[in-house]
C-alpha cells in the first residue's frame, strides 16, 4: 500500500474559499487538489493502491480537517486540478459543525483532527518516510514489504513543531531530486520511483495495478485523462 500525508498549511478548514481563486484566497487549494489527483490518478485508471490524507491545519482543533481519499473506493475524481479542489471543498464544507468522520462522497472520508496526533500516528506506520529536499536519494530505499506512508508538505514548508515531530520519530528523509519541487511533481517522482520497483505490467496476473481485474473493467471504471 502506499500513502502520502499532505500538510495544507493555509486552506481554510471551513471550505469558505471559491473556486475561482484556488491558488490565492483558497491558500493555494490548487496545488493541494493537483497533489491529490496526481496521487491517484493514472492516464484512464486510477492507483487502487493508494491513499491520500490531506490535514488542513490553517487553523487549530476544533476546527482543522483531514481528508482521507482510498484510491480502491474513490469515485468522482477526475484528473483536473478544479473538480478535485470542489470535491474537497464539499467535503470541508459539510463537516462544518459535523466533527464525527462520515463520507462525503464514495472514497472520501472527512473527520476533525489533532493536527499533531494524526502526523503522529502516520509516522508510526510501517514504511513511514518524510519527503523533503534534504534527504537521501529515494532510489537508496527500500520499502519494508512494499509498504510506503510518505509525508510531505504544500507550498509552505512545514512548521518547526512539525518538523521536530518529524525529526524526533527518526524517519528516514528521503529526496527526489536536488531541486525544491512542486508538492505535485514529488508525488509524481515518488509513484515513479515505487513503481520501476514492480514487475513490468506484462509479468503481473491478471491485469496490471494489482487489481486483478482486466483492463477492460478498469477504465470503464477510471478517469479520463
Ligand atoms: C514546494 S515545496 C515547499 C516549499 C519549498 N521548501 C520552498 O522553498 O518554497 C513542497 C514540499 O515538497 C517536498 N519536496 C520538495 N522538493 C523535494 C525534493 N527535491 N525531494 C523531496 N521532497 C521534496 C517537501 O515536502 C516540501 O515541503
Amino acid at each position: 500500500m502506499r500513502r502520502f500525508l499532505l500538510l495544507a498549511h493555509r486552506v481554510p478548514p471551513s471550505g469558505a474559499f471559491t473556486l475561482n481563486d484556488l491558488a490565492g484566497g483558497a491558500g493555494r487549494m490548487d496545488e493541494v487538489a493537483r497533489a491529490v489527483s496526481t496521487a491517484l490518478t493514472l492516464s484512464n485508471d486510477l492507483r487502487r493502491d493508494t491513499e491520500v490524507t490531506v490535514l488542513f491545519i490553517a487553523q487549530p482543533p476544533p476546527a482543522a480537517r483531514r481528508i482521507d481519499v482510498v484510491g480502491a473506493r474513490v469515485r468522482y475524481l477526475n484528473p483536473d486540478e478544479r473538480s478535485t479542489a470542489a470535491l474537497l471543498k464539499n467535503a470541508l464544507v459539510r463537516s462544518v459543525g459535523h466533527p464525527e468522520p462520515f463520507e462525503s462522497s464514495p472514497g472520501l472520508r472527512v473527520s476533525a483532527a489533532d493536527p499533531v496526533e494524526a502526523l503522529g500516528a502516520f509516522v508510526r506506520q510501517p514504511g513511514a518516510v518524510w519527503l523533503t529536499e534534504g534527504g537521501a536519494p529515494i532510489g537508496s530505499y527500500e520499502p519494508p514489504a512494499g509498504e510506503w506512508a510518505a509525508v510531505l508538505s504544500d507550498p509552505y514548508d512545514p512548521t518547526e513543531a512539525e518538523a521536530e515531530l518529524l525529526r524526533a520519530s527518526g524517519v528516514p528523509r528521503l529526496s527526489v531530486g536536488p531541486r525544491s519541487l512542486r508538492s505535485s511533481q514529488v508525488i509524481d517522482l515518488a509513484h515513479a520511483a515505487l513503481d520501476a520497483r514492480e514487475p513490468p505490467a506484462g509479468a503481473r496476473s491478471g491485469g496490471d495495478e494489482g487489481t486483478g481485474r482486466p483492463a477492460a473493467e478498469r477504465v470503464a471504471n477510471g478517469p479520463g485523462a
